[in-house]
Formats: structure tokens, sequence, C-alpha cells
């Protein structure tokens, strides 16, 4: 049984975590219970107080000798912030400190579930959105709030999801949950390892102004390279054109083109324990390279006529992994799938196929359309082990639970 803290926002949601408290105590967790000032004018500390076992306060200054600010903390197995106002998500994304919750929030090391609740306007304001991608950058694990009636008569997406579901989805990330309470701190199961991951996708340039391109944002692989260094990983990410920000303690290498992609993967995975594919490589680029800009009217025999593009084939960078590696088993060898079903096989029909002709270890297969994964914040997939029939399915979850599924899958191997 876990010991969890409850943390509670200022929302009217709270009466409904009344119902989540009892879920956890019935199931034997140790609950603390850890409202804000502002939770308490819609429940009291009596109702927590009596359902929970426990004192309950929400902020530093009782039981000072106890430094419950970071005990609560640094002894959670699980945090849980429902209904985690505007306001607390704000708070927590900044790093503030000025009650007993958010400190918790500082000093908590093991897996932090936050439910937002409250009026659509506020859920759909750009300052709330980035703070809860900052969260889920972070590994927070973000429930999306639900759509339906809200306090007034409107409705919309802001709804706390009922008890039972949020119950759920806690006692799901309690189960994979790698903390280890005798020493204090996460197992760290990729210590000691060195992993690298490709991440993004690769522009090849047709003249100094012009590239061939794809849409991928980079979101999945930096997930991936985020993931693998809170599990203690040494990690290089070989990024290929991405905006996002550099994962906490990751060395990322930019790059351009599939052969500068080709060079630093092949570099770094001499002493990787551990090799993800997860960056689109364009499979072509232009055969020429115009040094300069390339003019509308390029033929001056036929100024309308447009130019052709001669492409030629780049290197499968996975393939050649493969190969170098032949009968060694380091690195383990993950590759990447953007599949669509068609008239000749579901996406798991190519994408067996295709962990058979690229010989890599794993194959994570995503079914791709033109509004799905690309950009996303969630993503749904197979994960393939070679000689095994066994499918570990994914999702839909953010990308960082699904980094988590490839690294549990990884892990299995190693
Ligand atoms: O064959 P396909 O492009 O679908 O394979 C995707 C996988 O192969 C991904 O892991 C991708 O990173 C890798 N790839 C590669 N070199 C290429 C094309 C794809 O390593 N030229």
């Amino acid at each position: 049984m876990a010991r969890i803290v409850l943390g509670v926002g200022g929302g009217i949601a709270a009466y409904k975590v009344c119902s989540l408290l009892r879920l956890f105590t019935e199931a034997g967790h140790d609950v603390t219970v850890v409202p804000t000032e502002s939770a308490l004018r819609f429940v009291g500390a009596p109702t927590w107080e009596a359902l929970s076992g426990r004192p309950v306060h929400t902020d530093v200054w009782s039981d000072v000798p106890d430094v419950p600010h970071v005990r609560l903390g640094q002894e959670a197995e699980l945090v849980v912030v429902a209904p985690a106002t505007a306001d607390l998500l704000a708070k927590a994304a900044h790093g503030l400190a000025g009650d007993l919750l958010t400190n918790v929030l500082l000093t908590a090391r093991c897996p932090v579930v936050m439910a937002p609740a409250m009026h659509t306007e506020m859920w759909d304001h750009a300052a709330t959105q980035a703070n809860v991608s900052t969260l889920t950058e972070r590994g927070v694990h973000v429930i999306p709030p639900a759509s339906g009636r809200l306090t007034g008569v409107d409705t919309g997406p802001g709804r706390l999801p009922e008890a039972a579901e949020l119950y759920a989805v806690c006692q799901r990330i309690l189960a994979h949950a790698t903390h280890d309470h005798a020493q204090g701190r996460a197992p760290l199961p990729l210590r000691g390892r060195h992993v690298v991951v490709s991440a993004g996708g690769t522009r090849e340039p047709l003249d100094p102004v012009r590239f061939l391109g794809n849409r991928s944002s980079g979101k999945q692989g930096y997930a991936l390279a985020a993931v693998a260094a809170r599990r203690g990983a040494t990690v290089t990410l070989v990024s290929a054109n991405s905006s996002l920000p550099a994962p906490a303690g990751v060395a990322v290498l930019p790059v351009e083109t599939a052969v500068e992609l080709q060079e630093a993967v092949e570099k770094a995975a001499l002493d990787a324990d551990v090799v993800v594919m997860a960056a689109a490589v364009a499979d072509f680029r232009p055969a020429r390279y115009a040094d300069a800009k390339i003019k509308k009217s390029h033929d001056p025999d036929d100024p309308e006529r447009a130019p052709s593009i001669e492409l030629v084939r780049n290197p499968d960078i996975l393939a050649g992994l493969v190969q170098a590696r032949a009968e060694a088993t380091s690195p383990v060898i993950v590759g990447f799938a953007a599949e669509t079903g068609d008239a000749d096989g579901t996406v798991l029909d190519h994408g067996r196929a295709k962990l058979r002709r690229k010989g890599c270890d794993l194959l994570v297969v995503n079914e791709v359309g033109v509004d799905t994964t690309f950009g996303q914040d969630d993503n749904t997939v197979h994960i393939l082990r070679q000689g095994s029939s066994h499918v570990v399915d994914a999702g839909p979850a953010s990308k960082y639970d699904i980094a988590a599924a490839v690294w549990d899958a990884v892990q299995e191997i190693l």
C-alpha cells in the first residue's frame, strides 16, 4: 500500500475529491491531505481529517520540528492534485513555494498526477495551456478535464473527471511506479547506460532558402530522452530541426540533414547500450544543392518552365546500425514506424513486416493521419518485439507515457 499525498486546490470540484480520498483509504493507502487555503472554503479541514485519519495543514508553520514541507514530498510514493486550479498549475509550473502543497510539489520525486478543473475559458487560456505543457514536459501526468456541465449554466471542457476514473489512473501509475521507498529515491533502472535518441525531422536543402522537410515536431523523441534521463541514463539526443527546449540533463546534438544525423548517431552509437531512432529521416534528398537561390524563371529559353528536382536516396540509418551490429547484442536498437492501414494489410501487418525487414529489436508502430501523431501531445502505439508475437499496446496517452512504455520494453531486453 502506498503513501499518497492528496493535494486539493480551491475549486468547487473539491467535493468530488472526498470520494477519491475514500477510494484510496478503502484500498488501504496511507493518505495525507494537503489542501490549499482556498480549498478549505469549499470543504473544511474536519472533513479531510475524518476521512484520512490524519491531521491537515495548509502552511509550512505547523509541526515545524518535523519539517513536513520537505518530509511529506520526499516520503510520498504518489502525489495527486485534484482539482488542480489554474492558479495551482501556474504555481507548480513556475516552482513557487508559498504554502505546504507547493512545497510538497517541489520536494516530491515520485510520480505526480494533476487533474485540472476550471471554467472552459480558464482552461483554454494560453497561459494555462503553456503551464500544462511545461508540467507535462517535466513528466507530470496531467489528466485532461472532462467535458460537460460546469458550475453555472454553461457546459464545456473543465469538469473534474469522476472519482472512480481518477482512482483508476492513479492505481495504474502506482502499479508502474519505480519509486524505491527503502532508499527514498527512484531506483534509476537505466543508471550506467548510455542511450542515443534521434528526434525531429531532417531537412534536405535544395538551395540557400529552400528544403524538403517533414511534419515531425520532435515531441516523441524529446519525451523518450527526458524519460531515459529521469531513469538514470546518460542521454545523447540527436535532434533534427526541433524547436523544443533541451530536456533536463540531456546532451543535445543539433543536426539538419539525414547525412548529418547519420554521422552523429553512428558516432554516438559506438559506446551506446541503446539507440532509439525516433527521428523522421527523409528517404530522399535533392541530387544537387544550388549555391544560389533557384530563380522563378530559371530557364532563359522558357521563363514559364518550373524546374524539376532530381532526388537521390538517403542512407537508411536504422538498417545501417543493425548491419554494423551484426551478431552482437549491443546496442539494443529501436525503430519507429509511422504506418497507415491499406488494402494490403492493417497497420500491425505492415509493422510486423517492417520489423522483420529492418532487423531491429523493437519497432514502435503508430498509426498516422493528417491530424494525428504529428505535433500532437498524445500518441497511440503498438510496440513489437523481434521474434515474438506479443504486442504491447500503449495509449492514447501523453508522449511521456508512451516513452515510459518504450523504455519498459527496452529494459526487458537489457
Ligand atoms: O522505413 P521507414 O522510414 O518507415 O522506417 C522508419 C524507421 O527507420 C524510423 O526509426 C526512422 O528513424 C528510421 N529511418 C532511418 N533512415 C532513413 C529512414 C528511416 O534510420 N533513411
